[in-house]
């Protein structure tokens, strides 16, 4: 196993170092140093213009990242953080364009995971503290929130010199929410783990038009947000989202369809009659939103290790604190132009 010091020293000689925090694993690079973060881009094949999040331990080495650093900021931040929460601001000048996709912001958080905050001190100690990471696994793929699911699916890519620490399974199991700060006014780019309810409450000390914008459908995205596109967070498995009443009937079909394939079910209740013959796996989830959230991502993995190739899922409540699950999983379910998607 890897010691946090010897991780500390792969950061400071411009290796990777996977590493756990809350939401999900990382796959970590010096973020000041403009090679290592390329070698991120490499391992997960991910296109060069996709900014990467920077990591640190303080919000005083947050500010340092920054050009400007708004009030809202330190409220967001003293609120949030450590915590599943992503600032974007207006990038200081010498941040590589490696890590912001040449645009002129950059994001920023502090995870709430005593093993990344503990290398990220002992980073900050050694070298530039700054670590950049995007999710463990290869672009487009579900993101892991267990060790076993990083080596799966990294594993053959890293390098002799890389390392991953293995933090045990993350608690919140969807990434981070991410806001933009650079405009008139805050808006939320990805749903995360921190729900837009906590957002408008604490920006209500703010002027009321702030909490307007926080809470409309954020469906107009920029460009280049990796996550924002149609397809992603996919398994190998094909996802098929059904409303409650039509999971039964859809199963069926697909059995008379294709008897001899794998199913795999995330369900919300259990089925009133078993599906008939082998092949089927089916997997209640939690009822409460955070403990789904927790679980989404390992249960995906699991059936696409059962081989299964279509996976039912059960549509989840549509009310506010389902939003980062309902956005994952329609991402999950979109058609995706390459169907397996290794890049
Ligand atoms: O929870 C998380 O945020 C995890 C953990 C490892 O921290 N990280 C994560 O990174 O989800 P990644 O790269 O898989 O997703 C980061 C998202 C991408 O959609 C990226 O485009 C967006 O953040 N992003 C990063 N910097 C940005 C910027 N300057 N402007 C807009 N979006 C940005
Ligand atoms: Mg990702």
């Amino acid at each position: 196993m890897t010691s946090l010091t010897n991780a500390a020293r792969a950061l400071c000689d411009g290796h990777l170092v996977v590493f756990p925090t809350e939401t999900v694993y990382g796959l970590g690079a010096d973020g000041l140093c403009t090679s290592a973060v390329e070698g991120i881009f490499r391992i997960k094949g991910r296109p060069a213009d996709h900014p990467v999040i920077l990591h640190v331990a303080t919000i005083d080495a947050a500010k340092s990242l920054t050009a400007s650093w708004p009030a809202r900021a330190q409220r967001l931040a003293e609120v949030f953080w450590p915590g599943p929460l992503t600032l974007i601001l207006k990038r200081a000048s010498h941040i590589p364009d490696a890590v912001t996709g040449g645009q002129e912001t950059v994001g920023i958080r502090i995870p709430a995971q005593p093993v990344a905050l503990a290398l990220l001190n002992e980073f900050s100690r050694m070298g530039s503290g700054v670590i950049a990471a995007p999710s463990a696994n290869r672009f487009g793929a579900v993101s892991p929130t267990r060790v076993i699911d990083v080596q799966r699916d990294l594993g053959d890519r890293l390098g002799p010199d890389d390392c991953i620490l293995d933090g045990g399974d993350c608690t919140v199991g969807v990434e981070s929410t991410i806001v933009d700060l650079t405009g008139t006014q805050p808006r939320i780019l990805r749903p995360g783990g921190i729900s837009r309810d906590r957002l408008i409450q604490v920006m209500a000390v703010e002027p009321a038009a702030d909490s307007e914008i926080l809470s409309k459908d954020c469906t107009t995205l920029p460009p280049r947000v990796s996550g924002a596109l149609q397809s992603h967070y996919a398994p190998n498995a094909r996802v098929m989202l059904l409303n409650s009443e039509e999971c039964e009937l859809g199963l069926q079909q697909l059995r008379a369809a294709s008897p001899a394939s794998s199913i795999g079910c995330l369900l919300m209740e259990p089925l009133k009659r078993e599906p008939s013959g082998q092949g089927v796996t089916v997997v209640v989830m939690p009822s409460d939103a955070q403990r789904y959230a927790h679980d989404l991502y390992a249960r995906l993995h699991d059936l696409d290790q059962l081989g299964c190739r279509v996976i039912v899922v059960e549509r989840p409540p549509q009310s506010i604190e389902w939003e980062a699950v309902q956005d994952r999983l329609k991402r999950a379910a979109a058609d995706r132009p390459n169907p397996d998607h290794a890049q």
